[in-house]
Parts: structure tokens; sequence; C-alpha cells
């Protein structure tokens, strides 16, 4: 096959995505397949519209790429691509308004407060749950941005910088607990999810460098939770992806609380990380998926 792979981006989760490509990259080109890469910039939309190829593997992250507007170009081209459509890539990138559907559909969320730079007043803002609080750009990725508020002072503070990437903000109740991921695979009404991955980050969190400096967390598949736990990780995995109206795959983040209550979700994200420290491709070694197997696999999936 023909397949265009756009990687790299503009968004702050640039960097990701160049390494992401680069894996997708070579991952087709050793099954084969001839590979167009391009390193995506608006002005490059010139190159997308005279992309002559079978089928498009989005590599970006973030912004632009991963939030439902490539996909729109693409469905406007008439090119076929790999991953969800508009809405679904739109909804999911959106933290907000995500949170509203896994509520709906009794999936338990973190409580929070939603903060509009429009009408943010220093001073006047107020939170009402306990800290730490978690604060973050409501649509980034990647924890960029992101602070762990111990008091009201940090917490104004971590305002102000979530803002420099984001008009609105996320203010979130701080779960104490383990970190776990499901990957979501297959088309509409018949998604699988994954085996669960544990993550233990040697950072206090789950931070940029924990995320991507190599050997700075450890993955540990299947998760070492009980059997129920995993039972509703994967079904409210599903579940999550599915009231978004995601497609084809995506990987679902939750915290299982210290305290023994309910998995906790935080997000869906959409275009999921496939670097050599990323998790969902740990999540298809488990079940047999090579790196490339994987990533060949969802393309197939994807051509309907
Ligand atoms: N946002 C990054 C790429 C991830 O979720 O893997
Ligand atoms: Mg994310």
């Amino acid at each position: 096959m023909k397949i265009g792979v756009l990687y790299g981006g503009t968004s702050a989760e640039r960097e990701v995505s160049l390494s992401s490509g680069k894996g997708i990259i070579d991952a087709l080109s050793k099954k084969g397949h001839e590979v167009i890469g391009i390193d995506f910039h608006p002005q490059r939309i010139n190159d997308i519209i005279n992309l002559n190829v079978d089928i498009v593997y989005i590599g970006l992250h973030g912004r632009y790429g991963e939030d439902g507007r490539i996909q729109a170009l693409l469905e406007m081209l008439n090119i076929p691509y790999v991953g969800s459509g508009v809405l679904g890539s739109a909804l999911a990138m959106d933290k907000a308004k995500a949170k509203t559907f896994f509520h709906k559909n009794d999936i338990r969320v973190a409580k929070e407060m939603v903060v509009y730079k429009h009408n943010y007043a220093k001073g006047q803002f107020k939170w009402d749950t306990n800290f730490p609080a978690v604060v973050k750009p409501n649509q980034e990725g990647s924890t960029i941005g992101l602070t762990i508020a111990q008091n009201e002072q940090e917490l104004l503070n971590g305002i102000e910088e979530a803002f420099k990437f984001d008009d609105t903000v996320l203010v979130e109740e701080f779960i104490d607990g383990v970190e776990v991921t499901v990957a979501v695979m297959g088309n509409k009404g018949e998604e699988k999810a994954l085996p669960v991955v544990e993550i233990v980050p040697k950072n206090k969190y789950y931070d940029y460098e924990a995320k991507y400096a190599p050997g700075m967390s450890e993955h540990i598949v299947p998760a070492r939770v009980e059997d129920e736990v995993t039972t509703l990780l994967q079904k409210n995995a599903v579940l999550a992806h599915q009231s978004l109206g995601c497609d084809i795959y995506s990987r679902v983040d939750f915290i299982v609380p210290r305290d023994g209550s309910e998995p906790v979700i935080l997000e869906v994200n959409t275009l999921p990380g496939m670097t050599p420290t990323s998790l969902y491709p740990d999540a298809a070694r488990e079940i047999g998926l090579s790196y490339e197997d994987m990533i060949e696999r969802l393309v197939e999936l994807s051509i309907k």
C-alpha cells in the first residue's frame, strides 16, 4: 500500500510526535509499504492536497492533529485515515466536555472546576475541595502545563501556567493512587480492551520526564490489580471510547485509588504516543502484536 504519515506538527507535543512518527514510518516501511512522511505544518497543506496515497496514518499529537482538525481536512479531501473521526477526536481532546460524557455513562470522574480566561479574576477563584489539586490546560497532552498544587498559592500559579497553553483550565481533585491505562482497539461496536498497563514512575508523578526519558518509568503488564478491577477498567475503557464516538483505537487513562474505591477516569487519548517509551505498544505486545504488527493492524482496521 501507499501510506502517508503525518508527524511532527506545531503543537506543544511536537517532540513526542517526531518520535512517534519515526516509529510509525519505520514500522510501515519494514512491512513493505511505500511510505511518504510529512512533517506537518499549515503551510504544507498543499502537499496533503496532492498526496496520492491509499490511506494516511496520523502520527500527530495535540492541537491540529488530535483534535479533529486534520481529520476534517482529510475528510474534505476524501483521503482515508487511521483512527477516530472529527467529532470523536474533538470531544476527546476537550477534557472537560469529555468528562460530561463519562459521567453520563456512570464512569467515575474526579471532582473539578473549569476556569475560563475571559472571566477569571485572580483572588476571586475559590477551590472548595481538598489539596493537593491538579491544574491542567483543558486541551493538552503529555502533562504539559500541568501543576500539582499543594496550596492556594500554588493553585493560582498553576492556573496562570496552564493559561499559557489554553484559555480553558481544569482544576481537579488529586486522586492518590496508581496510574493505569487501557488500550482499546477495533472497529465501531467490536472494540476490545487490551491488557491493563500499570505505570510505576521513578519520579513522584508520571510527568513529562517520566513519560519520555528512557528508564524513567516501568510499565507492568498486566497491572497488579484485582481481577474485578481489571474487568471494570476494561469495560469502562471501551465505554468511554464509545461514548465519545471514537474509532479504531484509543488509550484510556485511569487512576486506581489507594483507598480501594472505584477507578477514576482521566481521559481518552485518540492518538496515543507510539514512541519507544509509550504505553499502547506495550499493551499490544502483551497480546502478541509486535510494534510493526500493531501499526499494520491499525491500518487494516481503518480500511473500510
Ligand atoms: N498525549 C500522549 C502522546 C499520549 O497520550 O501518549
Ligand atoms: Mg493525553
